[in-house]
């Protein structure tokens, strides 16, 4: 058996047990192979929009033997999936605007027996203010750092009474300065947020930065205070 990488195994950790699971852009599957080897889920649709990756993701069903509880579907996002079919969805490894398009198209996903299990790679700020928008709410994120990078997952569920949205939870969503690669995933939006102030104080635009330099400073009191404590 392979091992599956730090960003997949926090993913995978978010998985409830037993139950029924879709992969969306599964790639060579190997998240629901793992899982289906641990035993820890009843079935799953490992789900590619395009045929060469799901292709190798048969492939992969075929060598580790899991054909009985994982099966390869040709989907754009949820596109091809009957509500029944998944109770838990991870979309991992894909930019932030990919996913608000593949969940705008399932508007089933609004029902908060559905867990949604997101490892965006890009534009995560969209994809967070998309989610509070349409009444999704974080129950559990973490950070985790694989082959020099720093991902953050979440599990987000359909719960508009709990759906929050303020200018922290659009740049760290619910990460607590708990643990070290959370801290460094709260680092690395520090210098992202630096880099776009000083381009809008060179161009002239102060008043656009001040907001993005009080946020700044939210995030260095959060790493502080989790030292103090
Ligand atoms: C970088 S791979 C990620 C593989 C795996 N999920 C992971 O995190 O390691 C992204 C995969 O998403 C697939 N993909 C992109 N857009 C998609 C969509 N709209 N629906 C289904 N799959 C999609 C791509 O074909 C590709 O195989």
């Amino acid at each position: 058996m392979f091992q599956l990488g730090e960003r997949l195994r926090l993913c995978a950790s978010m998985v409830r047990p037993g139950c029924a699971l879709a992969d969306i852009g599964t790639d060579h599957a190997y998240l629901p192979i793992w899982l289906a080897k641990q035993g820890m889920i009843s079935r799953a649709i490992a789900a590619d929009v395009r045929p060469g990756p799901l292709e190798r993701a048969q492939q992969n069903i075929e060598r580790y033997q899991v054909q009985h509880l994982v099966s390869a579907r040709l989907s754009d996002g949820l596109d091809a999936f009957q509500p029944s079919e998944a109770e838990d969805i991870v979309i991992a490894g894909m930019g932030g605007e990919t996913m608000v398009q593949i969940l705008s198209r399932a508007p089933w996903l609004k029902n908060a027996e559905k867990h949604l299990i997101l490892q965006p790679m890009t534009t995560v700020s969209t994809l967070r203010h998309y989610l509070a928008v349409q009444g999704f709410t974080v129950l559990r994120e973490q950070a985790v750092q694989d082959e020099g990078r720093v991902y953050s997952a979440f599990l987000t569920v359909y719960r508009p009474d709990l759906a929050q949205e303020d200018a922290l939870y659009l740049q760290i969503g619910k990460l607590k300065a708990d643990t070290p690669d959370n801290r460094l995933y709260i680092r690395k939006r520090i210098e992202q947020l630096q880099k776009k102030a000083s381009g809008l104080a060179r161009s002239g635009k102060q008043a656009e930065a001040e907001p993005l330099l009080r946020l700044i400073e939210q995030l260095y009191s959060m790493l502080e205070k989790d030292v103090a404590n």
